[in-house]
């Protein structure tokens, strides 16, 4: 395996459902660990790793709103969720030792970590330490998906992984349907006209007029970030 990586600076976005484990709400130490030792197998051969992740393990705006409740209310508290999850993966970066992680939120909560501004996320990322961008975009109507593509695009990652509990994008529901394919490539323009569900549909433009790669991959599979990283293209499925 090659201990060059390809990129230098990437994104990976995290989903909140992710971090339950086997778990039915909340946040497993076990994946947290999990995560961060992934984190620092591309750390420890010079990439730049900035994260987002999302809240729904702990709060999912969406479903209140259906149910009656503000939208703009859910999806704040949707945002402050994210922030919990940014400070466990912040906590379990850190704990395995040998690495930095800073959280940055969209939303002002000082008192619990900083603010999100851009150059200072980049000269975090240029001292190696990993940069947790938390609370979405800080705007109500827009999912943490829009905020990954929005913070890649703006700290110049050159990838965005988004790491999901399959391993790519299929032709359709691989559970429901036997015959369905994965896609080792697509397009932006592709995966939009098929409605193929990767992510929102802002979230896909805002990657393809910026010209943004993303590759979509199992995140459960130990060393897959790593494969990745240093330039392996048959893993997951990707995005141009
Ligand atoms: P350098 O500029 O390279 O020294 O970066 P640094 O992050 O180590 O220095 P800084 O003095 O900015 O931060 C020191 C510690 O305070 C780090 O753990 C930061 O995450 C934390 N910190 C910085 N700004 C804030 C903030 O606004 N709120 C909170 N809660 N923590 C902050």
């Amino acid at each position: 395996m090659s201990q060059q990586p390809a990129y230098k600076r990437i994104l990976l976005k995290l989903s909140g459902e992710a971090l339950m484990g086997e778990q039915d709400f909340g946040i497993s130490p076990e994946v947290t660990a999990f995560l961060a030792r992934e984190v620092q197998s591309v750390v420890d051969i010079g990439v730049q790793v900035a994260l987002v992740v999302g809240g729904g393990n702990i709060f999912r705006g969406e479903g209140l709103a259906r149910a009656g409740m503000d939208r703009v209310t859910g999806d704040q508290m949707g945002m402050l969720a994210t922030v919990i999850n940014a400070l466990a993966l912040q906590d379990a970066i850190e704990r395995i030792g040998g690495m930095q992680a800073r959280v940055q939120s969209a939303i002002r909560i000082n008192e619990v970590c900083e603010d999100f501004i851009r150059r200072k996320a980049m000269r975090h990322l240029e001292k190696g330490r990993v940069v947790v961008f938390a609370a979405g975009t800080g705007n109500p109507f827009f999912t943490t998906d829009s905020a990954a593509s929005l913070r890649a695009i703006e700290i110049e990652a050159e990838l965005m992984l988004k790491a999901t509990k399959v391993d790519g994008i299929y032709s359709a529901d691989p559970k429901k349907d036997p015959s369905a394919v994965r896609y080792q490539e697509i397009s932006y323009d592709e995966a939009l006209g098929k409605r193929l569900g990767v992510m929102d549909q802002t979230a896909m433009v805002l990657c393809r007029d910026h010209g943004m790669r993303l590759c979509v991959y199992d995140m459960s599979r130990e060393g897959a970030l790593r494969r990745i990283v240093t330039g392996e293209t048959g893993i997951g499925t990707w995005v141009n």
